[in-house]
């Protein structure tokens, strides 16, 4: 990512932040009526829960992009253990797709084109390092 993309993800999110239970609430409604079969792999999980544990790590992973490095293994410990819970691959998609429209309601006015492009990159490297654990752990 460059450094304008850093900074506008940063700086977006720091909005986000102080509504991130509402916007993660935006997330899972967006998730599960894109796809209905995301939503039963989630059955019986405290969607509280959910919702500070996927804000807490967006917020660990937004505060270090400056660190690609640093962020490499846990991401990709986050995919190994996402291949523990029924998730299959092209969800990546559908929750990248449901992250930024979440990111898209949210931010309203501040969603600009460059936010847009931003995030996209932002959600690349993510998603990149997430699948790289997630297909190790499958192939184990
Ligand atoms: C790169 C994108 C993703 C991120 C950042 C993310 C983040 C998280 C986090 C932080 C947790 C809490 C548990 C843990 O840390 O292991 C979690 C749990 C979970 N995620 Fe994801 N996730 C992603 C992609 C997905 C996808 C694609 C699916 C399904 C299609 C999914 C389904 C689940 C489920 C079902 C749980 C609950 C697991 C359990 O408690 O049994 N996630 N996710």
């Amino acid at each position: 990512m460059t450094e304008d993309e850093i900074a506008a993800v940063q700086e977006s999110w720091a909005l986000v932040l102080p509504i991130s239970d509402a916007a993660m609430q935006i997330f899972y409604d967006r998730l599960f009526a894109l796809d209905p079969d995301i939503g039963t792999l989630f059955a019986g999980k405290d969607m509280g829960v959910q919702r500070q544990q996927l804000a807490r790590a967006l917020d660990a992973v937004v505060s270090q992009l400056h660190q690609p490095q640093a962020l490499s293994l846990p991401l990709q410990r986050l995919g190994a253990r996402h291949a523990t819970y029924g998730v299959r691959e092209d969800g990546f998609s559908t929750v990248g797709a449901a992250l930024l429209f979440t990111l898209e309601q949210g931010l309203a006015d501040s969603w600009t084109g460059s936010v847009a492009q931003s995030w996209r990159s932002a959600w690349d490297m993510i998603r990149t390092q997430v699948l790289i654990g997630f297909r190790e752990q499958q192939a184990a």
